[in-house]
């Protein structure tokens, strides 16, 4: 008779390898270094992150700015029908002909359906509400971009907004009256730590810190203008000042020992530079988490975009401290604003530094936004993951 489980000591090593296998599976799982914990290696749980392991519910609308995809626009006159089209889902079995493309450049409906809404060209069309109710959502709402004047401006115009300004280099805000939004700029002086350095920048006004123009000049200048609520949406940029901080510091403040003769040459950063504004970066969100009182406030940051300036390696170096944000970010939770990478190529720039003029960059910069603040306003959608 054949026994239905074989009992031949060949196979009684085997269920045996099978049997402690499973035994250290089951431990791993509950083990720091076990497989389970791949979610937290990616998103590392020790600095204060408000985000969730949890997927998010079908209510909420997967972003289309986090994917891979391409930015499209028929030509640079009709930017106002920039879209950024994700990439449907590749399959090796999906072929076509170079002559089956579609050259009108319509877009299939399914594909349609994973774009974000074309508001920003809407407001613009759009001289009257008609509908209301399709506008709700948006009342009295605040955005607060940090170091960001020149889309808040373009956009304000694009969506028929009226702009305040406190004072160049100072800050302001968009105001758009038949949907009551409110955008505002603050200008800071990138993450300078010291507010005695008389040598930095010193045509500019004063405070330098973060800490100390946001207490001392934003919040007042909110206040004033009855705009001082807590934000809906923030989203912070910090880089072009940095890098020109950072640059300059040891020549201004000469460290001991001595720079390497060499220093100026350097292509780029070192290390230590850009620790120091990892630092000083995930100090200015957690200070904005504390001022509001709002550990889960909706924070993003602004990645870099490429500038055409490449002076003193600043090509290279805006990379450099980018990198080190994305990071920070990662670690505390807060969700970068891709524009600058998927600008990527679109090279025409206003003043050849950092600047882009109206344009495609423009109905991004504003289709994003509003994309956000959607999400940061739809119940348990900011903080789940897409
Ligand atoms: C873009 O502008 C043109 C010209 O004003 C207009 O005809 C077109 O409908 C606009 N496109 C969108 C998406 O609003």
């Amino acid at each position: 008779m054949v026994h239905p489980i074989p009992l031949t000591p060949r196979w009684m090593i085997l269920y045996g390898v099978i049997l402690l296998s499973g035994i250290s599976i089951w431990f791993m799982r509950d083990d720091q270094g076990g497989f389970s914990s791949l979610d937290s290696l990616s998103l590392p749980t020790s600095l204060s992150s408000p985000f969730s392991s949890t997927r998010c519910p079908s209510s909420c609308q997967p972003d289309p700015f986090s994917q891979r995809g391409l930015l499209t626009y028929p030509s640079i006159e009709k930017y106002n029908e920039t879209r950024w089209i994700p990439l449907p889902p590749f399959s090796s079995d999906h072929k076509i002909k170079l002559s089956q493309v579609d050259y009108t450049g319509s877009i299939d409906t399914e594909v349609e359906g994973r774009l974000a809404e074309q508001l920003t060209a809407r407001l613009n069309r759009e001289e009257l509400i008609e509908d209301e109710t399709d506008w709700e959502w948006l009342k009295g709402k605040l955005v607060v971009f940090l170091d960001d004047r020149n889309n808040v401006e373009q956009l304000c115009g694009e969506i028929r907004g009226k702009s305040k300004s406190w004072g160049g280099h100072v800050g302001g805000f968009c105001h758009v009256e038949r949907i009551d939004l409110t955008i505002v700029w603050w200008f800071s002086y990138g993450l300078v730590d010291d507010e005695s350095l008389d040598l930095w920048r010193k045509l500019e006004d004063r405070p330098i810190t973060f800490e100390s123009r946001i207490k001392d000049v934003f919040l007042p200048a909110m206040r004033s203008d009855e705009i001082d609520k807590t934000p809906d949406l923030m989203v912070i940029s910090s880089l072009f000042w940095d890098e020109g901080f950072i640059r300059d510091y040891p020549q201004l403040y000469p460290p001991n020992p001595p720079l390497p003769a060499n220093h100026r040459d350097r292509p780029g950063f070192l290390l230590g530079q850009i620790q120091w504004h990892q630092s000083r970066l995930s100090d200015l969100f957690t200070y904005l988490r504390e001022i509001y009182d709002k550990p889960d406030l909706p924070l993003m940051f602004r990645t870099r975009h490429i500038r055409s300036n490449m002076n003193y390696g600043g090509g290279l170096k805006i990379i450099q401290i980018d990198q080190g944000a994305r990071d920070v970010c990662e670690a505390m939770g807060v969700k970068i604003f891709r524009w600058g990478d998927l600008l990527e190529g679109v090279s025409d720039y206003y003043d050849k530094d950092q600047h882009f003029p109206l344009g495609p960059n423009t109905y991004l910069f504003g289709d994003m936004t509003f994309f956000y603040l959607r999400k940061a306003l739809s119940p348990g959608c900011w903080t789940c993951k897409d």
